[in-house]
This record gives structure tokens, C-alpha cells and sequence, in this order.
């Protein structure tokens, strides 16, 4: 088969360009972002073939052309964690939050993930694909160009399979690369109160075993929290999950620090999320480790929690990266452009600083900094094109407006 050119040309700023083998960035290399000014990007097929300045690009009848006279052109999000299928909202815990109370607060009366985990139920594997896939769409015509996404709302054998199995027919039905992720220690059932080994050897005996039968799952999970999943909890669930082939990747440090940055390092976890509340001791655990740090800032700003310290990571030299947690309890939000915002904003890093953690290091956190995450030669040709804006750093700071004219995923417009 013939093969498709694609020229995208007079490009005001390209941006986020890389050399082949980068596949993080850490410390000072996070406040620079590699720049070409009147640019142009080259496509062939579903991959990057070229870039260079304007000047040094001769036209070829063979392309088809894409005029970008001011506007940006800059790497897809790669958001590294999500909970995209869910049954239902909780505006409901909003008000109740709006009135005073906190988020564990909720969760202790039996609200939060039960809740949701108790709408999951009744809802179908069908109804459970349509809303995903709506919500998956909206995400990409935001930007989004790879994504990860969690079980955890199953909280029984039937649920979290079924939860899985929407994930794997996403995988099927569009060409945004999805990372899926088992998280049964999400939290703990009711029928399970006062047995939550009861629930461990079901995560262990039951669900994994089927997962593996059917390749339901890329990584592994667990809500290591006060009240939630303990560190010896987690180094059950990782160690089985281990056996199937399944990588951590985890939630840890949201609310208390209890180890599990640790614990999830000695497992080799490809990343450790949220990172609210952390220790000296937690830094310099992540500073001797190839675990990248996933912040989450959106779900701080939902529910009115410390952000994490991102300049300390970086002054620390520990790369992170940003993802949206897009959840219904505590971020109901899946716009990766606010959340490069938000972490501009709250967390007072560079624009620099937030693309580059949300795509090469998002990347980086699901495994897939070798195909996206930059502008490099043969990498995915995963783009966004803005809006006629000065520059890059206008994005989050005219924070309240959507900038993305055009995404591209693997050489195809998606909008
Ligand atoms: O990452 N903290 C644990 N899990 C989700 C929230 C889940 C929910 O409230 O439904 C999170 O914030
Ligand atoms: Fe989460």
C-alpha cells in the first residue's frame, strides 16, 4: 500500500521536541521545553518523519497540507491515571462537601467508592461502554492522545471483570493507546467489614487468575491508605499480581504517609500516585528508584486537600508526572489542559514543567515513552494543534478556555 504524507507547516512554535531514547525528564531538565519557531512536522503513515524550520522544508506534491500559521503544535496528553469507567455521579457528596464534610468523612458512612461501586452493579457491561466511550471521546477531543485506566468500582469477582472487560472493548474500539489497570483493593466491600482477608484471598484466588485468562490487565493496584488497604495488605496484592506478570502502579500517600512509596518500590512499580502527604523519608526513597511520582492535582483542587509538593520534587531531581485521576468522587474531571493549570497554578511549577510531565513523563508512566510523548522521529504522530495563541505558556494561563483546535492520534484527525 501506498504510504500517506502528511505536512503540517508554517507551525508558530513546535514544541516538546526530544531526542530518540529520551524517555523522562527530572529536575532542571523539566523547566525546558525544546522549541522550533515557524516550524514545520512531518507525517508518514501513523508516525513523526520529520521536523525542521520552515526555511529548510521544500513542498512535495505527494502531501497533504495542514496550514498552522500561529498556532502551536505540541505533544497529545498522556494521562498515566485514570478511573474513565464509572456508573453514575456523586453530586451528592459535592453538596455534602459544599456543607462541611470531609472526603473520608463521606467514605466512612458508607459513600464514596461504595457508592459508586454500588451503581456499578446495576448498571450493564453495555450501558458501562456507552458512557465510557462518551467520556473517552470528550477526553480526546481534549488533547488526550494515550490514556490509563482503572478497574476498582467492581468490588466483587463479576464487577471488576466486567469493569475490565469495557476497558478491553475501549481498546478495541479506538485507537487511543489504553493502558488498563486492576485495582480490586480499591476499597473494601461491606460484606467483607470485618474480613478483609476474606476479600485479599479473593482478589488473589479468584479475580486474578480470570483476569490473566482473558488479558484483562496491564498493572496493578491498591488504595494503600489509613482505613483502606495496609502496606502488608499491599504487598499481598502486588506479589500475586506479580505471579500474573501485572506491574504496580499504585495509590499511595493521599492522606497519610504509612510506607508505601517503599513497599511499592521494592515491588519495581512503574509509578506511585497522588503523593499529597509526604515524608523526608519518602523522597529519598524515590530519589534511589526508576518509580516515576504521578501527581494528581485536579483531584486536590475537587476536594480541597494539600497539593502535592511538586518543586520540591523537582528540586529534589525526582521526575513526576501529571494525570487527571478523572474519577466521579474526587476528580470529575478528565481535562488534561486544566490540570496542566492546576499545576501551574497550585503547584507553582513552569509551563514548561507541566507539559513536559504530562506527556514524555506521563508517557514514562504507562510504559510508552518510546512511542509518545514527544517530537521525535518515529514516535506516534500524537499532536495537538492550539488555537491562534503568542505562545505555549498562554495555555494555562488563560486557564478557563479550551486552546485545542485539532488532536491527532496515530496520524488520524480525531476532530
Ligand atoms: O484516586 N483515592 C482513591 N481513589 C480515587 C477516588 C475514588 C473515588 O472517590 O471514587 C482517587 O482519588
Ligand atoms: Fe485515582
Amino acid at each position: 500500500m501506498k504510504e500517506s504524507k502528511q505536512i503540517i507547516i508554517n507551525i508558530k512554535q513546535l514544541v516538546g521536541i526530544l531526542k530518540k531514547g529520551e524517555t523522562k525528564l527530572c529536575g532542571e531538565e523539566m523547566n525546558n521545553i525544546y522549541t522550533i519557531e515557524n516550524a514545520f512536522l512531518e507525517i508518514t503513515d501513523n508516525l513523526i518523519s520529520g521536523f525542521g524550520k520552515m526555511e529548510d522544508f521544500q513542498i512535495n506534491d505527494q502531501y497533504s497540507v495542514f496550514e498552522a500559521k500561529g498556532k502551536v503544535v505540541f505533544p497529545s496528553w498522556n494521562d498515566s491515571h485514570t478511573h474513565l469507567v464509572f456508573a453514575g455521579t456523586r453530586e451528592k457528596e459535592f453538596i455534602d462537601r459544599i456543607n462541611g464534610l470531609s472526603y473520608e468523612e463521606i467514605a466512612a458512612r458508607g459513600g464514596g467508592i461504595l457508592n459508586s461501586a454500588n451503581l456499578l452493579e446495576i448498571t450493564s457491561e453495555d450501558d458501562l461502554f456507552l458512557s465510557s466511550s462518551r467520556r473517552l471521546e470528550e477526553v480526546m477531543k481534549m488533547g488526550t492522545g494515550a490514556i490509563e485506566i482503572k478497574s476498582g468500582y467492581g468490588l466483587s469477582h463479576d464487577g471488576e471483570l466486567k469493569m475490565l472487560r469495557v476497558i478491553k472493548r475501549l481498546q478495541e474500539s479506538y485507537d487511543i493507546p489504553i493502558k488498563s489497570t486492576f485495582l480490586g483493593a480499591h476499597a473494601l466491600p461491606k460484606k467483607y467489614k470485618n474480613n478483609k482477608d476474606q476479600y485479599i484471598n479473593l482478589i488473589v484466588n479468584e479475580m486474578l487468575p480470570n483476569i490473566k485468562e482473558e488479558e484483562l490487565a496491564d498493572y496493578i493496584d491498591v488504595f494503600c491508605e489509613t482505613n483502606y488497604f495496609s502496606v502488608d495488605d499491599m504487598q499481598k496484592v502486588i506479589e500475586a499480581g506479580h505471579k500474573y506478570g501485572l506491574k504496580p502502579k499504585v495509590h499511595v500517600n493521599q492522606f497519610t504517609s504509612i510506607g508505601g512509596i517503599q513497599k511499592a518500590i521494592e515491588w519495581n512499580a512503574v509509578s506511585v500516585d497522588h503523593l499529597e502527604v509526604m515524608s523526608e523519608n519518602d523522597f529519598e526513597s524515590l530519589s534511589n528508584s526508576d518509580t516515576i511520582a504521578t501527581l494528581l492535582p485536579s483531584c486536590s483542587f475537587f476536594i480541597d486537600i494539600p497539593y502535592a509538593p511538586a518543586r520540591k520534587l523537582i528540586t529534589k531531581n525526582i521526575p513526576f508526572a501529571l494525570a487527571s485521576d478523572y474519577n466521579p468522587g474526587s476528580s470529575p474531571n478528565g481535562n488534561m489542559n486544566l490540570v496542566n493549570a492546576l499545576a501551574a497554578i497550585k503547584m507553582k511549577i513552569s509551563p514548561q514543567a507541566a507539559i513536559n510531565a504530562s506527556t514524555i513523563n506521563g508517557a514514562y508512566a504507562m510504559e510508552l515513552a518510546d512511542k509518545t510523548g514527544s517530537i521525535t522521529i518515529g514516535k506516534w504522530a500524537n499532536i495537538n494543534i492550539s488555537s491562534e495563541i503568542n505562545s505555549y505558556g498562554f495555555m494555562p494561563y488563560s486557564f478557563g478556555q479550551n486552546h485545542i483546535e485539532k488532536s491527532m492520534i496515530k496520524g488520524t484527525w480525531i476532530n
